[in-house]
């Protein structure tokens, strides 16, 4: 069935295919399902047992199964009561550190904790890569409204000395605080990246000021104190919360001193109160169920192969970006729970960006490249930076371009339109084919009322327990993440190779060469 068709024949499609959580809306009318369709979806629900792994979730037994490890980071933002880990219940530990941030973001905020010069702090930072960047790199964006007035947040996450290189040129010693962010405090890029900042800073200050210049957030404390940061500049979080999914620990302090403590709290609540609405709430009403079973249909029986997510906000424009790890780190896998293949596909390939920058940019694709691209529109009923004449405009383009993907435009449309332009016959039997759509490209559109700290909580909790439904679906472990690990050994195993004191033998043809080139340019046959 063509949606246009669908719409027409049912007046109350978006009544029936639309979901209202406190105050935001799902609209999924536009996604191509019908009741039948879902009735099938729903019955998933049950059939992967999701309020099994829920209930497992929950429980914090050890769902990552290939690590031993649970997934408890719904304890860190788990208001009160106890969340039991390996018989310990994990909440003191969590609130404790929670303290220590607040107390921490309160003496940067109140000026009392100076640099080796006795300066204030003006500029923080983030140095860490993966989970330990792209969290609170997104979300500071996202809450620009809210920024602290003196505090300004840079982050560094490349292995490309550019990265560092550049955010370096604009701050000053006497006046940067920098957080070494990393789950395992081993990983290359941030451990490079973070060697290289404290040269530049013991050069300009000395060995004395790294105590006030340096705190570092990992699971690893010993890995902290060797590097020399005190144990009181460190703060801890745990194995059972995994990199991608510890914005709500620690991980999350430069996001605190951005916009402050009481912000973070509100962003705690937001996910908290969407983790309740998962756990409480049956499928055919379950926002982060219903976002999973929909794109279930578009991937596995429609066969689409990607989606984006398209933003119409330029706060979230990192948005993409951060579910591209959340969501394909962790459900891009291909082997079952029980060690066996799996027969069909699993994470699409994610992509996006704000619009309406996209619209300028790849849309064309979308509505007539004549591929399959299913779209997850966000939009907010309120402007975050309230300018006059912008807001409007803004949500007028991102429900016209669902409407236009979903409804597309005939040839007989089209050839009807121009003619009655007044365009001659010929040129509008030419132009037609050109200015026809074929529409019927599935979209969602989710509207908040606000993008504030509550919100976007809520919905970055919507999209782990989207991601987590997912896995139940397809029976795979989403918080491992083994495909990055063969990357980074090959890469240690060629750099003595590239520092010229291991020999290239064992090197295949192709990256033999590559090598060789760096070292001596190539010339064409040619010159
Ligand atoms: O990209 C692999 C990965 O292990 C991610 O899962 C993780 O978020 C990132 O590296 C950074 O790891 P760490 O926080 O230990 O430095």
């Amino acid at each position: 069935s063509h949606l246009r068709d669908l719409f027409a024949a049912d007046r109350q499609r978006f009544s029936r295919f639309s979901v209202v959580w406190n105050d935001w809306l799902l609209d999924y009318s536009k996604q191509r399902v019908t009741t039948e369709t879902m009735e099938g979806l729903l019955a998933l629900w049950q059939a992967a047992d999701v309020p099994g792994w829920i209930a497992r979730m929950r429980a914090g037994e050890p769902i990552n199964h290939t690590e031993g490890r649970a997934a408890l980071h719904i304890a860190l933002r788990h208001p009160t009561g106890p969340i039991m880990h390996a018989g310990q219940d994990v909440m003191p530990a969590v609130h404790a550190e929670l303290d220590k941030m607040r107390r921490f973001a309160g003496e940067i905020h109140g000026r009392h904790w100076r640099g080796a010069t006795g300066e204030p702090i003006s500029d923080i930072v983030n140095i860490g890569i993966g989970g330990s960047d792209l969290g609170p790199r997104m979300a500071t964006q996202a809450l620009a409204a809210f920024r602290h007035p003196d505090i300004r947040v840079h982050y560094v996450a490349n292995l490309d000395g550019a990265d560092l290189a550049t955010v370096l040129s604009t701050v000053q010693p006497r006046t940067t605080l920098f957080v070494v962010a990393s789950k395992t405090f081993t990983t290359q890029e941030t451990m490079q990246n973070a060697a290289s900042a404290r040269h530049w800073l013991v050069h300009a200050l000395g060995e004395a000021a790294v105590a006030r210049h340096f705190v570092a957030v990992s699971t690893n404390l010993a890995e902290v104190a060797r590097f020399g940061i005190e144990p009181a500049n460190a703060f801890a979080f745990w194995d059972w919360v995994g990199g991608r999914y510890s914005l709500w620990s620690a991980i999350g302090l430069p996001l605190v001193l951005a916009v402050g403590f009481d912000n973070f709290r509100r962003l705690l609540a937001g996910a908290h109160a969407m983790d309740e609405h998962f756990f409480a709430t049956p499928p055919a009403q379950n926002l982060p169920g219903l976002l999973a079973l929909l794109e279930i249909w578009n991937s596995n029986f429609l066969g689409a192969d990607n989606r984006a997510v398209l933003p119409y906000s330029q706060s979230l424009g990192l948005l993409p970006r951060y579910l591209q790890q959340l969501e394909m780190e962790s459900n891009g896998k291909q082997v079952d729970r029980q060690g066996q293949a799996l027969d069909c596909a699993t994470a699409p390939v994610l992509w996006g960006e704000a619009g309406t920058n996209g619209q300028h940019a790849f849309y064309q694709l979308i509505h007539q490249g004549g591929r399959q691209v299913p779209c997850e529109f966000i939009a907010c009923r309120q402007p975050d930076f309230d300018l006059p004449g912008h807001h409007e405009k803004l949500l007028a383009n991102c429900f016209a371009q669902s409407e236009a993907l979903m409804r597309g435009k005939t040839l007989a449309e089209t050839t009807a339109a121009l003619a009655a332009s007044g365009m001659s016959a010929d040129q509008v039997a030419f132009l037609a084919p050109y200015r026809s759509f074929p529409g019927n490209q599935p979209s969602t559109t989710l509207l908040l009322p606000r993008l504030d700290p509550f919100n976007l909580g809520a919905l970055l909790a919507l999209y782990e327990h989207k991601v987590f439904v997912q896995s139940a679906i397809w029976d795979i472990n989403p918080f491992d993440q083994w495909g990055v690990e063969y990357g980074k050994q090959l890469a240690s195993r060629l750099l003595p190779v590239i520092l010229g004191t291991a020999s290239a033998d064992q090197l295949d043809s192709s990256t033999a060469g590559l090598v060789a080139a760096c070292r001596n340019p190539p010339r064409s046959g040619r010159d």
